[in-house]
């Protein structure tokens, strides 16, 4: 089945004054996917989605989204897209309930899904709280809750988990492993290495304004698994790391027989350790 195409960015540059933010970049959202834009702080991720979104107008190249030029599109493209950033837009002194209830009408969003995406995000029993009093994950809940109230064909998502304790990020990957279950395409940007292989159908690696990587996590790890090593730890408590030679074979086949491995596996590199190797860079800055 032909994949359909619902963003595409074609040599997009962007320059602030003189600094050249976004170089020549290139790639394709298809339906149903997660894409990843994963990149350290403030090599492009941002800039990204303002253009695409048509917030920032692009130096040169070409966005489409939904069949719309960024640069061309109006307020009806918010009724197909959700986006999360930085500026939640949550009224502080309005409840959950209202928050939400508010932006269903502007919609035109029956109220039975206001109920749906509060349970979902698992923020029923704080519904009726000013969103004032919410802690930092049950805040990005309701942001998530908000950008996806409509159903929006495309979610962007901007370091959705950044500064957010494990729990609070496991809980918010769930959910948009279920929202991409129910068709949604997700545009996620991260500089957890992590978050991305776990989540991510396919990821961008960027650095400084360019994409040095891009496909599946585990084709891109898999590329750079030059020299295959083995991670063997013996019954005895000896751990020993194996490059894959006929000697070494050799050796892990004697213990084996012997039932002397206690646990083995292969050593593939890391999207983190593929960064590094790429950039000369670490990616968790
Ligand atoms: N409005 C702006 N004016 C000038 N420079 C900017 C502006 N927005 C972003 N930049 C610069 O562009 C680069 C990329 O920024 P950004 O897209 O925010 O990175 P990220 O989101 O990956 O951290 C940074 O060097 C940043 O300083
Ligand atoms: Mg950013």
């Amino acid at each position: 089945m032909e994949q359909k195409v619902l963003l595409s960015l074609s040599h997009i540059s962007k320059r602030f004054k003189t600094e050249l933010a976004l170089k020549d970049i290139s790639m394709t959202l298809f339906r149903g996917e997660i894409l990843g834009f994963l990149g350290p702080s403030g090599s492009g991720k941002t800039t990204t989605i303002k253009i695409i979104t048509g917030q920032l107008r692009q130096t040169g190249g070409e966005a489409m989204l939904l069949g719309t030029d960024s640069t061309n599109i109006d307020a009806s493209i918010y009724e197909k897209i959700g986006v999360v950033s930085d500026n939640s837009g949550i009224y502080e002194k309005m409840t959950v309930w209202q928050n939400l209830s508010m932006f269903a009408k502007i919609w035109q969003v029956p109220r039975a899904r206001v109920e749906q995406v509060i349970g979902q995000v698992g923020l029923a029993e704080h519904a009726k709280k000013p969103a004032g009093k919410l802690s930092k994950g049950q805040t990005q809940r309701l942001v998530l809750a908000r950008a996806v109230l409509h159903k929006p064909r495309i979610l962007f998502l901007d370091e959705p988990t950044s500064g957010l304790d494990p729990s609070t990020a496991v809980a918010i990957h769930q959910m948009l492993l279920n929202l991409k279950e129910e068709g949604m395409a997700i545009f996620l940007t991260t500089h957890n290495m992590e978050e991305a292989t776990k989540l991510c159908d396919r990821v961008a690696l960027l650095h400084e304004g360019e994409i040095v990587e891009f496909g599946s996590p585990k084709d891109i790890c898999l590329k750079y698994n030059r020299s295959k090593k083995y991670d063997v730890l013996l019954n005895s408590s000896e751990e020993l790391v194996l490059e894959q030679n006929p000697e070494n074979i050799r050796r892990i086949a004697g213990w084996m027989e012997h039932d002397e491995i206690a646990c083995i596996h292969s050593c593939e590199p890391t999207l983190e350790s593929v960064f590094l190797e790429v950039t000369g860079k670490v990616l968790n800055i």
